[in-house]
């Protein structure tokens, strides 16, 4: 196996990642047999993971050796996916074909001998996920293949890119509120658009404000009135810990307020529940104008209009609590307001 992940590491991701059927089993002996630089179950199932998470419909691997990574690659696929392993040895390829027929994913797999570079072009794109496991010195080649219009492409841009695309997968689209502005005028109901006007009507846009309403920028947090200590802790002095600038005293980033209604605990201390009660304080130290309780009931309306689609992910399976388990102290962790930024 090559040796890249600490054994902690690898030990965590085999325990929390998909397990390794009887097929992959005998993959890693085989490799272990023929010292076979394989990259083992842990990586393994993390490649099937991520695959899954981004919904991959074509896979693209430069080098496959005998199969092993493409066939944890195949079980992350639909059937109308595609997977396309490259290898220059012949025999390691038909090696390859033989396990990934008995695991019943023959056929959306392409089996191409022949360099990765050169099947490569034979493709047309996108793929959603492309191994570079090619022979490493190569690497600036394979990059260079698959940004064909950029001059020196292994950057961190194109690498942050990648995670870029995942989280693109993540986004929540067509909540009611969407619906509403493409023209859909039943997306909301009676109350949620009187919310919706109260909203633009009372100053909520001011600081939650844009597509994503909220999330662009710093507000002190008690504009008019100081909120309770504990849903904003003395001590706890936001923005101005970082830019130490007296106008940043107890500033804090305007959340999105997409998805709200799912997102409880509220405000960055966490303290608060429930969804009237934030939209109720929101109005007292805010504003300054004490909301009515039929004006909280329609911005709460409001509030559930903003829930899009949610994403289906994956999440991994996380080892059970145990004493020794570290738990997170939040108030240990906040930075010293004195020191130099
Ligand atoms: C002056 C700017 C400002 C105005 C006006 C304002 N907000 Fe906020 N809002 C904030 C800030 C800043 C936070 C985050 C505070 C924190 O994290 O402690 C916040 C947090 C919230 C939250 C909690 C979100 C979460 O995920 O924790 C809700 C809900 C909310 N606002 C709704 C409203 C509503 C409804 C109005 C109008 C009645 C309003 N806001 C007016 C700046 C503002």
């Amino acid at each position: 196996m090559i040796d890249v992940l600490p054994d902690h590491t690898d030990a965590y991701l085999q325990a929390v990642g998909p397990q390794p059927d009887d097929v992959l089993v005998e993959m890693d002996e085989y490799a272990e047999e023929h010292g076979f630089p394989h990259v083992g179950p842990a990586l393994g199932g993390w490649l099937q993971l991520l695959t899954g998470m981004v919904d991959a419909e074509r896979v693209f691997e430069f080098g496959s050796g005998y199969g092993y990574s493409a066939y944890w690659f195949a079980r992350a696929l639909d059937d109308d996916g595609q997977i396309v392993l490259t290898e220059i040895d012949e025999d390691e390829l038909a090696l390859g074909r033989e396990f990934l027929a008995r695991g019943g994913h023959e056929s959306i797999a392409r089996f191409e001998h022949g360099d990765a570079l050169d099947v490569v072009e034979r493709y047309d794109g996108p793929f959603d996920v492309v191994l570079i496991d090619h022979q490493k010195h190569r690497y600036v080649d394979a990059f260079e293949a698959a940004y064909p219009d950029q001059a020196e492409p292994v950057t961190f841009e194109n690498v942050a890119l990648a995670i870029e695309v995942f989280e693109s997968t993540l986004l929540t689209p067509d909540a009611p509120l969407d619906r509403f502005l493409r023209g859909d005028a039943d997306a909301l109901t009676e109350t949620q658009k009187e919310g919706l006007h109260l909203f633009a009507e009372r100053g909520c846009a001011a600081c939650h404000r844009g597509i994503n309403l909220g999330g662009h920028g710093y507000y002190p947090f008690g504009v008019v009135e100081r909120p309770d200590a504990f849903v904003r802790p003395e001590d706890d002095l936001g923005r101005y810990t970082v830019t130490h600038v007296e106008a940043d005293r107890y500033a804090f980033k305007s959340p999105t307020l997409r998805n709200v209604a799912l997102t409880p605990p509220y405000f960055h201390s966490g303290t608060v529940w429930s969804l009237e009660d934030a939209v109720r304080l929101m109005g007292d130290v805010q504003l300054g104008s004490e909301l009515t309780e039929d004006e909280v009931d329609k911005l709460t309306a409001f509030m559930h209009a903003l829930t899009g689609e949610q994403p289906e992910v994956t999440v991994p399976v996380l080892p059970d609590i145990t004493d020794a388990t570290p738990r997170p102290d939040p108030a240990a962790t906040l930075p010293d307001p004195d020191a130099a930024p």
